[in-house]
Formats: C-alpha cells, sequence, structure tokens
C-alpha cells in the first residue's frame, strides 16, 4: 500500500520581491513500511521536500496524497525530524523527548513512562535526567530521534540525522537505526548527503539534481535484509551503485 505519494510538486521561497525556486516537479511514491533516501548537493531543496511533506509549507503546486487521503493541513500526520538537533538546552533528555506529546496535549504521565521504556533501545539509559550539553554528538541525535519515534506516527521524515557525526559514530548509528526501524515497522524518508549511507539503509534511493531540485535518478537497492553494514562495505556491489550515485549526482 502506498503511504506517501508526491505528484509534480513544486516550490518556491518570495523575497524582497524576487522569487526562488526551491524544487521543481518532484514526483515520488513511498510503500507502507519503506525506507526511501534522498540524496542530492547541498541547496537542492532536499529540507524544503521535506518540510512540503510534513506540511509546514504548502507546495505552489502539486498533490500530496497521505494514506490514501489528499490533505492540505498535513501537520502531525508524520514525525518530522528537523536537520538541526532542536533539543532545548534547559529541558532534560526525558522532558526533550516527551516535547512531541506535550505540544500535541498527550498525557505526559504516559509518554514519560513510554519514553523511560524506550531510553534503553535508544541507548540513553541513565541519561534521562541530564541536559543535552551533557551528551555526546551522537546521545543528542539519538534523544532527537527518539523525541521523533515518540511522536507516535509510523511516517518517519529524518533530516540529515547523522550529518554532524563522525564515521565511527555514523556507522553505529546507521545499524542501530537499521534495527529499531526493523523492530517497529515504519516509513522512513530519509534525507542524506552521503551516498554510502543511503545505500547502507534504504530499499530504494532517489536523487535530486541541484537546484531547482527534481528527480534524476531512481535506483531499488538490490542488498537483501536484515542488513551486515560492514559486510556491504566492501563488496562489488557496493561499489558499482555507488558509482551509479555519484555520477547521477555529477551529471547534475
Ligand atoms: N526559509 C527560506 N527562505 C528562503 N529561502 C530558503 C529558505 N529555506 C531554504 N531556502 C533556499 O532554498 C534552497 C533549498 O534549500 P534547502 O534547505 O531545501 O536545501 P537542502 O538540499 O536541504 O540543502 P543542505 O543539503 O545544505 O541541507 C536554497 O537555495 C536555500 O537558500
Ligand atoms: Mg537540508
Amino acid at each position: 500500500m502506498t503511504q506517501l505519494e508526491l505528484t509534480h510538486i513544486t516550490q518556491s521561497y518570495r523575497e524582497a520581491g524576487s522569487r526562488l525556486l526551491a524544487i521543481q516537479d518532484v514526483s515520488l511514491s513511498v510503500a507502507a513500511g519503506e525506507f526511501v533516501t534522498i540524496i542530492g548537493p547541498s541547496g537542492c531543496g532536499k529540507s524544503t521536500l521535506l518540510e512540503v511533506i510534513a506540511g509546514l509549507q504548502q507546495p505552489d503546486s502539486g498533490t500530496i496524497i497521505l494514506k490514501g487521503e489528499s490533505l492540505s493541513n498535513r501537520l502531525g500526520r508524520t514525525a518530522y525530524m528537523p536537520q538541526q538537533d532542536a533539543l532545548l538546552p534547559w529541558r532534560t533528555v526525558l522532558n526533550n523527548v516527551i516535547l512531541g506529546q506535550e505540544v500535541g496535549r498527550g498525557h505526559r504521565r504516559q509518554a514519560k513512562q513510554r519514553a523511560q521504556e524506550l531510553l534503553p533501545l535508544f541507548g540513553l539509559e541513565g541519561f534521562a535526567h541530564s541536559f543535552p550539553t551533557q551528551l555526546s554528538g551522537g546521545m543528542r541525535q539519538r534523544a532527537a530521534l527518539l523525541r521523533t519515534f515518540l511522536m507516535g506516527k509510523d511516517i518517519l521524515l529524518l533530516d540529515e540525522p547523522f550529518g554532524a557525526l563522525d564515521a565511527i559514530t555514523r556507522h553505529e548509528l546507521q545499524a542501530w537505526l537499521l534495527q529499531v526501524w526493523g523492530h517497529f515497522g515504519y516509513t522512513i524518508v530519509f534525507v542524506t548527503h552521503d551516498v554510502e549511507e543511503a545505500i547502507t539503509l534504504s530499499d530504494r534511493v532517489i536523487v535530486l539534481s541541484t537546484r531547482p531540485g527534481h528527480v534524476v535518478m531512481e535506483v531499488a537497492v538490490p542488498f537483501a535484509r536484515p542488513r551486515d553494514a560492514d559486510a556491504m562495505r566492501y563488496s562489488p556491489e557496493m561499489t558499482a551503485l555507488e558509482t551509479q550515485l555519484y555520477q547521477a549526482l555529477r551529471h547534475r
């Protein structure tokens, strides 16, 4: 079943009387439980596209169908994790991760209980009462991901969640995310600059051109699941796919 369907989405920003075209005529669909990654050069409109899907922006033209419904108000239908982790420095980990429910007027006590249960899975056991400044970069990202998961939606929109991390932490979190995704069976739309990350994680990779971003390539990732990221990394299939994607990114 299709969870998300974008048809001919175009979006621009208006500033000081001029118009900046960010994405142009993007069509894509994502099936239930699928992990789809969008890659593309910096500034090509990836974050804009996620914001449009989340309902933070309305497209200039095109349609978005979420679970069979065409909605102009899509806010709250998906769980969106912005590019910056946006943890509130004055709140503890626990109070940060329940923010989604608090804003959505959920039950605070239940939210806290659920968060406490999930802290070990997110590698944050014992840190419920720590503040964001007391966490490592990887832990902050896991806390931001836990907050996104706790929004209780089955479509997750993740904007470069591992972008600022060193390679080893990034690899660890990729393996961990695959495990968590396998556990919950979410539908994920993931944005990254990193070609290897896109292949490691996804069922399908969609390549956008330079701005205005439009789809230049879409490939199905042939690796079976569950995946062994270390074995994949050095395989000839990985190299071939990476080459194909880099070529698409270059001929933009
Ligand atoms: N709020 C905004 N107002 C005006 N222009 C914007 C706004 N947000 C983004 N843009 C512009 O839209 C274009 C696409 O930006 P966007 O953030 O979507 O790119 P991106 O692909 O996510 O880039 P990156 O990989 O660097 O995160 C850029 O030229 C950017 O300057
Ligand atoms: Mg971005």
